[in-house]
C-alpha cells in the first residue's frame, strides 16, 4: 500500500527510464538463439524480463545478469542448441510477451515442454498462438483445454503457413515469426494493422530475411526459414517509451511542471502516445534525434499544458495500447470529451484495464464511461477550474449549462495486481485533491522497479 499526495508545486527534473521491456525479452531471446555472445546494456531488470532469463536458462543457455548495471550476457546456443531439462513447467510469471513469444520458439524444437504462469497470465487467452501454431504442424495444447496456459507443446516438424490475424498483436507475430524460422517455407503473418515491430528489427539485424509490406487487407509480415542467427555483439536498449508515458502524462497535468525524459525508444509503432498528447494540446518535443541498436531514439521535453479531449481509435491503438490507461488520466485533466475506442484488447491484459480505469477515475470524482471497446471521458482542465473559481468563488465548471464537479479528488484505489495501472494511478493522485491510496504498489516491479524512487526525484509526494 502507498498514499499519494497532490502535488502543490511544480515537477521538475531528469529521468532515464528503465529499459524497454518488449526490446529487452527480445534480446534475450534472439540471442539465446544466435551464434556468439552478445552483450545487452540498458536492459530491464523487471520481472517479467527477468522470467525470460528463468526460461531461456532452464533451456540451457547460459546468461550473466549484473542487476546494478542493467546487463546481461548471453552465450547463444544456436537455432538447434536448445535443450528441456526436465518436465517441470517453465515458469513465465506474469509475462503474457514471454509465453506467447517462447510458444513460437518451443514449438520447432526437439523436446517436450510445459509452459505456465501466474494466475493473471494462466487466465489470458493464448487460442490466438495455439491456432496458427498448430496450423504450421505444432502439438501445441492448453492443458486444461480452456484457451490458456499450462501449455504443453511437443516439439514438431513445421511447415510455412499464411496467417490472418484477427487481432494486431506483436506477441502473436512474433510467436508466429520465431516458428517461421524453423519452418520448411515462407510464413506470412497478415495483422489488420501494424503492431510494434522490434521483433522484425532485430531478427533482421541477425540476419534473418524478413519482409512487411502493406496489402488492401493488412500489413503482410514475411519471414523465410533460416539456417543461422549471428550474434551481433552489442545490443543497447533503449528506454521505455511504455514507462516514460506516466512521465509524460504527469508533466502534462501538474501546473507549472517542466520534465526531461532521456533515452527514450520512439520507434513509430510505440510512439501513439506522443501524437496523441500532442494533438490534445500537449507542449512535448523531441531533441537529440538518433538510431541505436536499429531503433529510434530520443530525448523528450514535456511541459505543463492545457489540455483537451481526442478520439482514439482504428489503427492508433497499437501503437499505444499499453499507453492508454494513462492517457485515460490525462483525459480526465483536459477540457471536454475523450472517446477511446476499437480497444477491446484492453480488457485482456494483465487486468481488464477497461473495467479498472473506469473503476478508479470514476471513484476519484470523473465523468467516465466504460464501453465494450474503450471508455468515454468527459474531463476539465485545472484551468478552467481556476478560472471558474476564481470568477464565481464557487467550486463548479459551467460547461455549456452543464455543472461538472471540478476536482479530482483522491480516493482508495485498487491496482488489481498490475503495474501499468498502479503507475497511471499514482499519477493521476499528483494533480488529484487530497491523498490518494494505491492498494499494492509492488506490482510496478513487473516493468519499472525504480518507479516511485524516480517520481520522488521530481517532487517529494509519496510516504
Ligand atoms: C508486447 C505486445 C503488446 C503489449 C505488451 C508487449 C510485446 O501485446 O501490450 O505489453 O512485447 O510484443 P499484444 O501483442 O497482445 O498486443
Amino acid at each position: 500500500m502507498i498514499s499519494i499526495e497532490k502535488a502543490d508545486t511544480p515537477l521538475h527534473g531528469t529521468i532515464k527510464v528503465p529499459g524497454d521491456k518488449s526490446i529487452s525479452h527480445r534480446a534475450v531471446m534472439f540471442s539465446s538463439l544466435s551464434t556468439g555472445d552478445t552483450h545487452i546494456t540498458g536492459f530491464l531488470n523487471g520481472a517479467d524480463c527477468l522470467s525470460t532469463i528463468d526460461c531461456f536458462r532452464r533451456l540451457g543457455v547460459n546468461i550473466e545478469v549484473d542487476d546494478e548495471a542493467c546487463e546481461v550476457t548471453v552465450h547463444g546456443k544456436g537455432l538447434h542448441g536448445l535443450k528441456s531439462e526436465n518436465t517441470v513447467p517453465l515458469y513465465t510469471g506474469n509475462s503474457g510477451t514471454t509465453t506467447r513469444i517462447i510458444s513460437g520458439i518451443l514449438a520447432p524444437q526437439q523436446f517436450t515442454t510445459i509452459l505456465s504462469g501466474d494466475d493473471s497470465v494462466n487466465q489470458r487467452p493464448m487460442k490466438r498462438i495455439i491456432e496458427p501454431l498448430s496450423k504450421m504442424g505444432a502439438d501445441i495444447k492448453s492443458k486444461n483445454d480452456n484457451g490458456c496456459a499450462p501449455l504443453i507443446i511437443k516439439g514438431s516438424k513445421l511447415q510455412g503457413i499464411t496467417w490472418k490475424s484477427a487481432v494486431a498483436s506483436a506477441q502473436v507475430k512474433s510467436a508466429v515469426i520465431c516458428a517461421g524460422l524453423y519452418a520448411d517455407s515462407d510464413t506470412t503473418v497478415i495483422e489488420p494493422a501494424l503492431s510494434r515491430d522490434h521483433t522484425e528489427r532485430m531478427l533482421s539485424s541477425l540476419g534473418a530475411h524478413i519482409t512487411t509490406t502493406k496489402e488492401a487487407d493488412g500489413y503482410h509480415v514475411t519471414v523465410s526459414p533460416a539456417d543461422v542467427l549471428i550474434s551481433v555483439g552489442d545490443i543497447a536498449v533503449p528506454g521505455d517509451i511504455s514507462s516514460a508515458a506516466f512521465f509524460m502524462v504527469a508533466a502534462l497535468i501538474v501546473p507549472g511542471s517542466e520534465v526531461l525524459l532521456e533515452n527514450v525508444g520512439v520507434n513509430p509503432t510505440r510512439s501513439g502516445i506522443i501524437d496523441v498528447l500532442k494533438d490534445m494540446g500537449g507542449n512535448i518535443e523531441l531533441t537529440n534525434n538518433r538510431t541505436v541498436a536499429g531503433e529510434p531514439v530520443a530525448d523528450i521535453v514535456v511541459k505543463y499544458s492545457s489540455l483537451h479531449g481526442t478520439t482514439i481509435y482504428g489503427d492508433m491503438i497499437p501503437a499505444l495500447i499499453d499507453e492508454l490507461p494513462v492517457i485515460a488520466v490525462a483525459a480526465a485533466f483536459a477540457d471536454g470529451t475523450t472517446t477511446i475506442k476499437d480497444a477491446a484488447e484492453l480488457r485482456v491484459k494483465e487486468s481488464d484495464r477497461i473495467d479498472a480505469v473506469v473503476e478508479g477515475l470514476a471513484s476519484m470524482g470523473a465523468d467516465i464511461e466504460a464501453l465494450e471497446d474503450g471508455m468515454i471521458i468527459h474531463g476539465v482542465a485545472p484551468d478552467s477550474i481556476n478560472a471558474s473559481a476564481n470568477k464565481c468563488g464557487c467550486g463548479n465548471v459551467v460547461n455549456g449549462g452543464a455543472i461538472n464537479n471540478y476536482a479530482l479528488h483522491g480516493a482508495r484505489i485498487s491496482c488489481h495486481k498490475d503495474h501499468r495501472i498502479a503507475m497511471s494511478f499514482a499519477v493521476c493522485a499528483l494533480a488529484a485533491d487530497g491523498t490518494t491510496i494505491l492498494d499494492d504498489e509492488t506490482c510496478v516491479n513487473i516493468s519499472y522497479p525504480g518507479f516511485f524512487k524516480d517520481l520522488v526525484k521530481i517532487h517529494s509526494i509519496t510516504k
